[in-house]
């Protein structure tokens, strides 16, 4: 069959190809058995890449994921790269990955399964029916601001944290569009009583909602909203933050749902070409272990059938397979609370497949 939809698989580091095999098994499967045409390619990327090529970002997976209509990414880095030159790290692949394909909305949807709610770390009251939305930029920002670097005495070092209008509009834009969708409440997160970057920030949000008068727009300091998110995390609809409070905030929220294991993330371009990846990283710790919660990964395939693909109904069946297999208790070994037997990733993957709903 001739492939309507070409998709890039970057395994890249530590957990990353644990989650993504069983991610990529999964997305296979709905492929040949719904006649989706998609085709699967897979390139090298991050520590493992640069073992191979020298370069976290091969030039090869830089074009294949220009040719891609999504990219499925696994996770970057490890203590093994900790300590190459800046340049080299695992971690530069990723930024750059999203720099180049323009992929500056990245949508990290907390959302509370209603069999997990004892898996929270916090009380099921508090996050029962939890659906909360966090939008970050993501490629802009203290991330990629210049200047950066040392000092010639190598005594100082310096990041530049730099929003223009411009860059600041179209996250709002999609923010606001989320929130027109959702229950129409926009939470802006800056620190605009400190920084001038954030009252910039706060004015372009405030000028921008009066374009979507249906939407309350609010804003909060980035301390006090760190704090709200495990006080009530339900105040909250849609959050719109910039790079690195998003990158912060959105790790918070993961643990809301139970585990930074279940928290998938889209990253956009104005065309809606994306990056697909779990929140959580390599996770040296348990690498190897065959005990990573593959869910995220696979949620994320879930979010690039809908955002990227069109393919809406091929992801609610992936959607209610999920939900299927953690109604009957299952769970993997970062999941902790009530709930029965715990899976390995590969048998997580198994039992999420085995519960597919697939009809032509
Ligand atoms: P991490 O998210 O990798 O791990 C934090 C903790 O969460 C660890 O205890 C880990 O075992 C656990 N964890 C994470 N994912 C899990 C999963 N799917 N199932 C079960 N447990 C899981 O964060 P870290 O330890 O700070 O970072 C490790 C490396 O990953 C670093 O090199 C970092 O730069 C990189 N990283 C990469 C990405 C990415 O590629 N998108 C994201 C974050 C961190
Ligand atoms: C994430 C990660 C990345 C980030 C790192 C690995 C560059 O933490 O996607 O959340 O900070 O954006
Ligand atoms: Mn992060």
């Amino acid at each position: 069959m001739k492939s309507k939809h070409k998709v890039l698989i970057l395994p890249g580091d530590g957990i990353g190809p644990e989650v993504c095999h069983e991610a990529t098994r999964l997305l296979s499967h709905i492929n040949e058995s719904l006649g989706l045409g998609i085709s699967l390619e897979e390139c090298s990327v991050g520590g493992i890449a640069y073992e191979e090529y020298g370069t976290p970002l091969p030039d090869a997976t830089l074009a294949a994921a220009r040719e891609a209509d999504a990219i499925l990414l696994g996770a970057v880095g490890g203590p093994t790269w900790d300590d190459i030159e800046y340049d080299l790290r695992p971690e530069r692949a990723l930024l750059s990955l999203r720099s180049e394909l323009d992929l500056f909305a990245n949508l990290r949807p907390a959302i509370l399964s209603t069999h997990l709610s004892s898996c929270s770390s916090l009380k099921p009251e508090k996050v029962q029916d939890l659906n909360l939305l966090i939008v970050r930029e993501l490629t802009g920002g203290i991330y990629f601001g210049e200047p950066r670097g040392r000092s010639e005495d190598d005594n100082t070092a310096f990041n530049t944290m730099v929003y223009s209008k411009k860059e600041i509009e179209r996250i709002g834009r999609v923010a606001f569009e989320a929130a027109i969708k959702r229950n129409k409440r926009l939470c802006s997160v800056d620190k605009a009583n400190v920084l001038e970057v954030s009252v910039l920030w706060r004015e372009v949000m405030s000028n921008l909602s009066l374009e979507y008068p249906e939407v309350k727009l609010s804003h909060m300091l980035v301390d006090n909203a760190a704090m709200q998110l495990v006080r009530d995390p339900k105040q909250f609809d849609v959050i719109v933050t910039g790079n690195l409070f998003g990158d912060i905030l959105s790790d918070i929220a993961a643990m809301l749902t139970g585990s930074i294991g279940m928290l998938p993330s889209a990253s956009l371009n104005s065309k809606n070409n994306g990056m697909y990846e779990p929140v959580h990283g390599s996770a040296p710790d348990i690498a190897g272990k065959g005990i990573a919660n593959p869910i995220a990964a696979i949620q994320s395939v879930a979010m690039m059938l809908r955002y990227s693909l069109n393919l809406n109904d091929a992801a609610s069946v992936i959607e209610n397979a999920i939900e299927s297999v953690l109604s009957e208790g299952y769970r993997t070994y970062d999941l902790e609370g009530e709930g029965g037997e715990k899976l390995k990733t590969s048998e997580m993957g198994d039992k999420i497949l085995e519960r597919l709903e697939l009809e032509r």
